[in-house]
């Protein structure tokens, strides 16, 4: 079966779209206001160069090598190396099962995001489970709509009409919280900007660390099969290197952008800074503190409206790339149509949203799972694969476009050496004051 080809747009923007969700606009500016501000932010790019970026490019090389699914790319990669082989299947298991269970949450927060927009809307409805089961269902509906059109025709359309949009729509948001009078708080929107970003080291401990990189993981979408996926869909020609710095840079801009548009409209009209410390899970700045601050915001309808609407693309760019990470395995590997794959993997990943719509605490047990262990985990499998399996002249065939777009020597020999040191031992690092810091 001829496999689709994404134009250079195309692939920014349905990387893009995978990288930016709602780990930009829902955890994002609450970790950083609580984490040390611009200190936070530093040690967050400080990880997308040395351990993020390598990583990025050895997942994507490892898809666009292979030109196979994320379950079998580095089977494919290590035939005639039994060992290597078998180990290979391993984390190819990992690279399928991953988003399934990242989907299977993260519909549960898609179907809030939904459920907000409608009561933005006027609708009259009361977050319960039912009404939280029921948007759930919608988003992830939503979401298959999009992968069973295929990622062309499906997922590269929608991406490139939706990112340019969310764009727009945030950098709106953001320029009205910036711009708020001041409401007899005590505070300005200029004290929120002064309240996230006011870098603070003493804040930096090892737990910081390890959720700055889950957090720069999860952002990026690393170690989640979806950069192998999508990877195997980029044209040769393409440089990898600039995909993969230019979607790093489009996803931390996102993310501070978002964070102008949240805290600093909780600052002006909310009793802050205990209203963004209260909220003690992320999930409740956006979605219970920021209707009470759009009710009492000029313009509050339109704009709460607007954001909840963001919101909704956001996740759902993000969403479909969980689901077309097994739809592509599922279709390559078995005689299953699309259309089939999909409505299997609606009823699997919905079943599993609603027992999480039911039980929250499996919600944040999965996500903490995911984030913080299985995807820093997958992900330094990828970049061990590419750094020391792989045969180095077809790393290096990949990184200078097999021949047509040659990039200097030294950079493409420093990237190999931060895949092959950096990045794992950083990750080591981590995890090791993790487990002390436990002890
Ligand atoms: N990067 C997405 C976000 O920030 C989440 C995601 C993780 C998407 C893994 C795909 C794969 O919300």
């Amino acid at each position: 079966m001829e496999r689709d080809i994404l134009s250079r747009f195309g692939s920014l923007m349905v990387i893009a779209g995978s990288a930016v969700g709602l780990g930009n606009i829902w955890r994002f500016p609450y970790m950083v206001a609580t984490n040390g501000g611009a200190a936070f932010i530093l040690l967050y790019i400080f990880f997308v160069i040395v351990i993020c970026l390598p990583v990025m490019v050895s997942e994507l090389v490892i898809g666009r090598r292979s030109s196979r699914n994320a379950g079998k790319a580095m089977m494919v990669l290590s035939k005639g190396r039994p060992r290597l082989h078998r180990t290979s299947g391993i984390f190819g298991i990992l690279y399928i099962a991953i988003p399934v269970m990242l989907l299977s949450y993260y519909c549960v927060i898609g179907g809030d995001t939904v459920f907000w927009f409608l009561r933005s809307l006027g609708v009259e409805a009361t977050a319960d489970k039912i009404s939280g089961t029921l948007c759930t269902i919608v988003f992830l509906g939503l979401t298959a709509v999009v992968v069973s059109g295929g990622v062309k025709a499906g997922i590269e359309r929608f991406s490139n009409i939706m990112m340019p949009l969310l764009f727009v729509l945030v950098i709106i948001i953001a320029v009205r919280s910036l711009t708020l009078p001041a409401a007899g708080t005590g505070y300005t929107a200029a004290d929120g900007i002064n309240f996230m970003f006011r870098p603070d080291f003493s804040k930096i401990t090892a737990k910081t660390c390890l959720a700055a990189l889950g957090q720069a993981f999860f952002s990026l979408s690393i170690g989640s099969g979806v950069l192998i996926t999508y990877g195997s869909y980029i044209n040769p020609k393409d440089n990898l290197l600039r995909t993969a710095g230019s979607i790093a840079f489009c996803d931390l801009l996102f993310a501070i952008i978002a964070g102008c548009a949240v805290i600093p409209a909780v600052f002006a009209l909310e009793a802050a800074p205990q209203a963004v410390l209260a909220c003690n899970t992320d999930s409740r700045l956006v979605f219970n503190t920021l209707p009470e601050v759009f009710a009492i915001m000029p313009m509050g309808g339109l704009i709460g409206a607007l954001f909840f609407f963001s919101l909704i693309i956001a996740a759902l760019t993000s969403s479909v790339s969980m689901m077309e990470v097994p739809v592509t395995w599922l279709t390559e590997e078995s005689r299953l149509s699309r259309k089939t794959t999909v409505k299997l993997l609606f009823l699997l990943t919905g079943a599993a949203g609603i027992l999480c719509t039911l039980k929250p605490a499996v919600l944040g047990a999965i996500d903490g799972l995911c984030a913080n262990w299985l995807m820093p985990v997958a992900g330094i499998g990828a970049a061990f694969f590419a750094g020391w399996m792989m045969k180095k002249a077809y790393f290096y065939d990949e990184l200078d476009s097999r021949g047509l777009n040659r990039m200097p020597q030294g950079w493409t020999v420093t990237v190999r050496t931060l895949i092959r040191y950096t990045a794992p031992v950083g990750v080591l690092a981590v995890f090791l004051t993790q487990i002390l810091d436990l002890v």
